[in-house]
């Protein structure tokens, strides 16, 4: 194992910039096909928004550290009537939580057990959510600006996109008539 140090990293709250990092990706509208139920507003919104940028997320990992940590940076928007979104995922190694803390922006973090209990948090600046293991989790820009927030993480806790990628999660967050409304998601009725 390489020796670890202690380090600052900078982060910016509003642009969620990360210095120094150590990975970044970046998801675009076109990637994230079969997430959002509207598919027509979707195909619609590549080919008319120039495949937006969704989300974008950047990581500081040290070799041989046991936690990682980073920055997700959202877009606003709207497919539909649901916000842009994260794919959401369980964690592969299911003992493992995480802790997200918003920077900028507002949204909402939505959550589901196995047993298909949801709940959601409010993500606001300063506030930070806890996520349980074995919680599924997905971020969703609700507001007009970007959402910015940081992650801190296992780096064993990997990430295991499958079952929400076929299944999606049981609820939608949607603006009806300029209300935030968190409502079920078809699929399950
Ligand atoms: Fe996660």
């Amino acid at each position: 194992m390489s020796e670890l140090y202690p380090a600052e990293v900078i982060i910016d709250p509003t642009t969620g910039a990360v210095s120094p990092a150590t990975g970044r990706y970046a998801k675009y509208l076109s990637e994230l096909s079969g997430i959002f139920s509207n598919s027509d507003a979707w195909s619609r919104a590549i080919q008319d928004e120039n495949d937006p940028l969704v989300y974008e997320v950047i990581e500081c990992k040290q070799e041989g550290s046991d936690l990682f940590f980073g920055t997700t940076t959202m877009q606003p928007g709207k497919i539909g009537e649901e916000f842009y979104m994260t794919r959401g995922h369980f964690h592969e190694d299911r003992t493992k939580g995480e802790v997200y803390c918003t920077l900028s922006g507002q949204g909402l973090l939505l959550l589901e057990d196995r047993q298909g209990c949801c709940s959601t948090v409010e993500m606001r600046k300063g506030s930070i959510a806890f996520i349980p293991p074995d919680w599924a989790h997905r971020s969703i820009n609700c507001g007009p600006i970007p959402l910015v927030f940081t992650w801190v993480c296992s780096v064993a806790a990997g990430h295991d996109y499958g079952q929400i990628l076929q299944r999606g999660m049981r609820k939608l967050i949607v603006e009806r008539e300029g209300e935030i409304e968190v409502v079920t998601n078809p699929k399950f009725d």
